[in-house]
């Protein structure tokens, strides 16, 4: 099938990438570089620098390249940053998006997979594991955004049947995540602690999310592929809560350090506690995460580590 990812230089959908090419699919990756880099783009995928709000360019593209399916997960992802520039990111993660859907309706897609967030969608929860019923209460601008085009994905359905899948993703987690953003606590600690640099924990250290390894959230996107889940809703994670202290200590273990962390002020408009129920998609898309933690983080430790020699 030919599939065209947007997001594909970022984290996560560039290692989608990479299994799409390995299992044989045609790949288009649409990019404009701003998080991502050019390097994590599989030499076999299309590539187009392009911007997800550049209207004319993007249908070039739709028209040109014919994709069956749309895989998307270009974003502004900065939960903090979104507070501080809602309008920045409403524009990339709402009308961005829109324009996608626009196109798909326009020429055909068979598919539209939607990489949304379980951790910024329903707010701080009443229960864990939050499942899809949980009412969604985001805290924040991005959580908003996101969530929005979750509905967009859904009229585009119901008014001209193209079909969806929304992957509520959890914390996700691996090599290629950028230390440089706020999002990603296993690549900033790991990047701190390889400098020996001690790195800061907001809060007391109890704060919990649910973290999934990248290659299992690749296999969730793999399965929607196949054809399942249409037209469906799915949280991804383990339904495990882990505290910010045990993931440093997690990463340093793994870095064979003794790096103390430095505890800081709570930052405002973060939720204290999550975890995901991905009990739904375990039965309908017979997915369930593999990586344990442990695993995981000596994974993207290892990837870290190369990645200070160079
Ligand atoms: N990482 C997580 O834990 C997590 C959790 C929940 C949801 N998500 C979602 O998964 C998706 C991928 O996240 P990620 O962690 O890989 O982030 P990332 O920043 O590594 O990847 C996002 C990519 O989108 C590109 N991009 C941003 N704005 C763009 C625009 N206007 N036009 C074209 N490209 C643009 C960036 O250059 C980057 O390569 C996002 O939609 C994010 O909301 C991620």
């Amino acid at each position: 099938m030919k599939i065209l990812v947007t997001g594909g230089a970022g984290f996560i959908a560039s290692h989608l990438v990479d299994r799409l090419i390995a299992e044989g699919h045609r790949v288009i990756v649409i990019d404009n570089l701003s998080a991502g880099r050019k390097e994590n783009v599989n030499s076999k995928a299309s590539f187009y620098k392009i911007d997800i709000c550049d209207s004319k360019a993007l249908e070039e593209i739709f028209k040109s390249e014919r994709p069956d399916i749309v895989d998307h997960h270009a974003a502004h992802i900065d939960l903090r940053k979104s507070v501080e520039m809602p309008v920045y990111d409403a524009t990339i993660n709402i009308l961005g998006s829109l324009n996608l859907c626009e196109f798909s309706k326009k020429y055909h897609i068979k598919k539209f997979i939607y990489a949304s967030t379980g951790g910024a969608v329903y707010g701080e929860p009443k229960k864990l594991p939050v499942n899809e019923t949980h009412p969604v209460e985001p805290l924040s601008h991005y959580g908003v955004s996101k969530h929005t085009v979750e509905h967009y994905v859904s009229i585009f359905y119901k008014l001209y049947g193209v079909n969806f899948t929304v992957l509520r993703y959890p914390n996700v987690y691996g090599p290629r995540q950028s230390p440089h953003g706020e999002a990603g606590v296993v690549a900033i600690f790991s990047e701190l602690i390889l400098q020996n640099k001690r790195p800061t924990i907001f809060g007391d250290g109890s704060k919990t999310r649910d973290y999934v390894y990248v290659e299992d959230i690749v296999t969730a996107n793999l399965k929607v592929i196949d054809n399942l889940g249409n037209n469906e809703i799915y949280n991804l994670g383990w339904g495990k809560e882990i505290s910010d202290l045990e993931v440093f200590q997690a990463v340093r273990r793994a870095l064979e350090s003794d790096v103390e962390p430095i505890f800081s002020q709570k930052r405002p408009g973060e939720i204290d506690h999550m975890s995901l129920d991905s009990s739904k998609a375990t039965k309908e898309l017979k997915w369930k995460p593999k990586t344990t933690f442990e695993e995981g983080v000596k994974l993207a430790t290892k990837y870290y580590k190369e990645l200070s020699k160079r």
